[in-house]
């Protein structure tokens, strides 16, 4: 089948994020201007370069108690900072329920019953326990064609990995089994693990 997105797809479900799979979970931990800690997955996210490390997420739509954006975009705004944290199979529930929309003044930490700790390089809470985390500083944030769709780009100033992922010298992802998002309701996680060598290797 084809289809042209302005026409609409006809299914019962929006197929587009189950064609782009499997994505990554950034779990974007933040804080707001009142010491408020946040908490929430979004799987618009990925590296994208290596010097100096950079990452990124969208996200797309509006809180009622924010006018264009949700609680962790408005607060990177207002702070220039944020914390991605990698989301085991472990810590599916968590990630879950830190999802949910929730008034700015809720801190997703105690909610979904994690352990904040404090970052190294930046003023911002990270998760206690996950596989890695990387401490970010805000470069841009890009508004994208639609309503209240916001790119948001930051450069990596410190980097937790947990010591039981480090296994001879790697960061054993088979150690954690990183979470993936797929389409729908749908998720998977990382159980196998091959070596391609690369033409120039
Ligand atoms: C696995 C998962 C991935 C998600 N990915 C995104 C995403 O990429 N962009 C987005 O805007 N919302 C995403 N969401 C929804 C947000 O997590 C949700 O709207 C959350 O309440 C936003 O919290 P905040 O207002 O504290 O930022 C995702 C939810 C789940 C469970």
């Amino acid at each position: 089948m084809f289809y042209r997105p302005q026409d609409g797809h006809g299914l019962p479900h929006n197929p587009f994020n189950a064609i782009v799979t499997p994505r990554p979970i950034g779990w974007i931990s933040t804080r707001d201007t009142d010491g408020v800690n946040n908490l929430a997955p979004y799987s618009f996210f990925n590296a994208i370069a290596y010097t100096p490390p950079q990452v990124m997420f969208s996200s797309t739509g509006a809180k009622p108690d924010h006018d264009t954006s949700k609680d962790s975009v408005n607060n990177i705004r207002e702070t220039g900072v944020f914390c991605v944290n990698v989301v085991e199979y472990a810590a599916r529930d968590a990630m879950n329920a830190s999802s949910a929309t929730l008034a700015k003044e809720v801190d997703e930490f105690a909610h979904a019953g994690l352990e904040a700790v404090e970052c190294d390089t930046i003023a911002c809470a990270r998760v206690g326990g996950a596989p890695a985390s990387l401490e970010c500083k805000l470069t841009q944030i890009v508004q994208l064609p639609g309503a209240s769709n916001w790119l948001v780009l930051g450069e990596v100033t410190g980097v937790h990995m947990r010591d039981d992922c480090i296994v001879n010298g790697r960061f054993d992802i088979s150690t954690f089994q990183p979470l993936t998002r797929l389409g729908y309701r749908d998720y998977s996680r990382v159980t196998e693990v091959f070596e391609i060598i690369r033409p120039d290797d």
